[in-house]
Order: structure tokens, then C-alpha cells, then sequence
């Protein structure tokens, strides 16, 4: 099952000629028989920048100050232990028997010449599940064919305007300001607050719950 996940890796920014200068959270699901597991890192530049290794999130590189970083950590964890009680509780009233395994790819990159792109990408069981498109702030289904939980998933995510609108501020915004923080025209030692970064992780995180929450409804059979 987890080699599913390593397909997650696989897509890039990059292919074309030129490197870009990219950021990339990764970020792994799994549920079964109601107990989850979380697994992530984050990118930056090609250099680890972040862990996720249960509740835990870690920050590898120091983006931001220890007294900052120490409530980004709390809030993620928070929300890692909200979602697997939830988990927990739909699994009591419907046992989910089966495993379900999650990857979201979220991020950004800077080519050289200037321009900017940004994704995010949910795969479920290693088949491509969601995208948000960001120009337009919505996210599309991917998952072949017409399955009521992809449906669901999208429309339940689709429900929080202020969830997508910060998403889509954090991929075409923050994320490309802290590539361009990074770039050599700029300097990578500016003093610049990466406060938004975590802020970026906790969006993410956010997002998840919200589908998932709607995934292990719709498959207990209530959609
Ligand atoms: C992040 O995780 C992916 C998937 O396991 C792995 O291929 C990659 O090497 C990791 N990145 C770093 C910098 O450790
Ligand atoms: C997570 O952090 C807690 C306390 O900081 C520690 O006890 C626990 O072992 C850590 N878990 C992992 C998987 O690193
Ligand atoms: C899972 O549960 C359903 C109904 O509760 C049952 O029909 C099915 O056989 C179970 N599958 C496994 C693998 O246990
Ligand atoms: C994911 O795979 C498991 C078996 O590995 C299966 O029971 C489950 O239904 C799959 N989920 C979806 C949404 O297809
Ligand atoms: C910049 O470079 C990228 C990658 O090489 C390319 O896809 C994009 O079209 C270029 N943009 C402009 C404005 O030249
Ligand atoms: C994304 O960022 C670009 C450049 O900063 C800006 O021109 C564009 O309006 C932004 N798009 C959205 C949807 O916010």
C-alpha cells in the first residue's frame, strides 16, 4: 500500500530545460480500520525544509523564529489529532474495513525568466483525485469516470469560499514571495518573515480534513 505512495513524487514543475526554483509540500494520508498516519516533508530549493512524521511537524530549515515556529507546530498538530478522532468516530458508527490512502502535492515554482506556477494535487489510492486550479479559486475532479465520492469530496471542499480563497492567495502569493525571498537577484538573507509558510502547511492541512471528512462519509454510505 505505501508504495502507492511514492507515485506522489513523481510529477514536477520542472522537465522543461531550465531548473526552477521550486517549493513543494508532500503530504500522505492513510486511514485504516479508523486509525490514520500522516507522512510529509516540504522542499525548498531541493532542500528538505520540512517533516511530518506523525502529529509532529518539524522545521528543518530555520524559516522562522523557535517562538513562532513553536505555535505553527501546535496548530498542525491540533489539527492532525482533530482529524484522526474524527476518523475514529466515523469508523465506530460505520466501520471503514478498507484502507483509503491520501497524497496531497501542493507548492510552487519560479523559472528563471520570471514566471511563476502553482499546484496542488490530491491523489487517492495513487489515482489522480482533485486539483485546485488557482486563477480561478475552485477545485476539479480527476478521478476517472463519475464516482459520488469524488463528486462529494469536490462539492464539500467547494463549500468554504474564505478555505479556497486563502489557498488560492497561499499557492499564487506567499509561495511565489518566498521563492522570489529566495532567488539570487533578492538574497536569501533579507530578514524576511516566513511566518506565511506554516500558515501555507495549516491551510493544506485544513483542506485535507475537509475532504476527507467527506470521503469517509460518503463512503460509509451516506451520500
Ligand atoms: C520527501 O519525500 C519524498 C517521498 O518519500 C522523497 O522522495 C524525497 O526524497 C523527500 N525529500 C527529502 C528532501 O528528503
Ligand atoms: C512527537 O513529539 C512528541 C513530543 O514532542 C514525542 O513524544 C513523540 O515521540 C514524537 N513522535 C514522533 C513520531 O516523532
Ligand atoms: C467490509 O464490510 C462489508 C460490510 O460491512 C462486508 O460486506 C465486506 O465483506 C467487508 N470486507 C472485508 C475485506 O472485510
Ligand atoms: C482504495 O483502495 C482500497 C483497497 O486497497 C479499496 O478498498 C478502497 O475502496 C479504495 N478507495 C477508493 C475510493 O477507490
Ligand atoms: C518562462 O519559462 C517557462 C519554462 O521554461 C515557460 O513555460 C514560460 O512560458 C516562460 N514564460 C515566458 C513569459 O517566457
Ligand atoms: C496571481 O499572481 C499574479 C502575479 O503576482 C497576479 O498578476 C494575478 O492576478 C494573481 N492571480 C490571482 C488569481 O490571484
Amino acid at each position: 500500500m505505501l508504495l502507492l505512495l511514492l507515485l506522489c513524487g513523481a510529477l514536477g514543475c520542472g522537465a522543461q530545460g531550465t531548473a526552477p526554483l521550486a517549493f513543494t509540500m508532500l503530504q500522505w494520508t492513510r486511514v485504516s480500520k479508523g486509525s490514520s498516519d500522516f507522512w510529509g516533508n516540504a522542499t525548498l530549493g531541493g532542500r528538505l525544509s520540512h517533516l511530518l512524521e506523525g502529529h509532529n511537524v518539524t522545521q528543518v530549515l530555520p524559516l522562522e523564529p523557535p517562538a513562532a515556529w513553536e505555535q505553527r507546530q501546535e496548530v498542525v498538530g491540533n489539527y492532525l489529532t482533530y482529524f484522526s478522532e474524527l476518523v475514529w468516530l466515523f469508523n465506530k458508527e460505520r466501520p471503514i474495513n478498507y484502507t483509503q490512502s491520501l497524497c496531497c502535492r501542493l507548492g510552487c515554482c519560479l523559472f528563471p525568466n520570471g514566471t511563476a506556477r502553482s499546484f496542488y494535487e490530491i491523489t487517492l489510492n495513487g489515482t489522480a483525485f482533485l486539483t485546485f486550479h488557482v486563477p480561478t479559486a475552485t477545485w476539479e475532479c480527476r478521478w476517472p469516470g463519475k464516482d459520488p465520492v469524488a463528486s462529494f469530496a469536490q462539492r464539500e471542499l467547494m463549500k468554504y469560499p474564505e478555505t479556497t480563497r486563502d489557498l488560492q492567495y497561499f499557492l499564487n502569493t506567499t509561495c511565489v514571495d518566498i521563492l522570489r525571498a529566495q532567488s539570487p537577484e533578492t538574497g536569501p538573507c533579507r530578514g524576511r518573515s516566513h511566518a506565511p509558510l506554516a500558515l501555507g502547511l495549516s491551510v493544506g492541512v485544513l483542506a485535507v480534513l475537509g475532504m476527507a471528512g467527506g470521503i469517509f462519509l460518503c463512503t460509509g454510505g451516506s451520500c
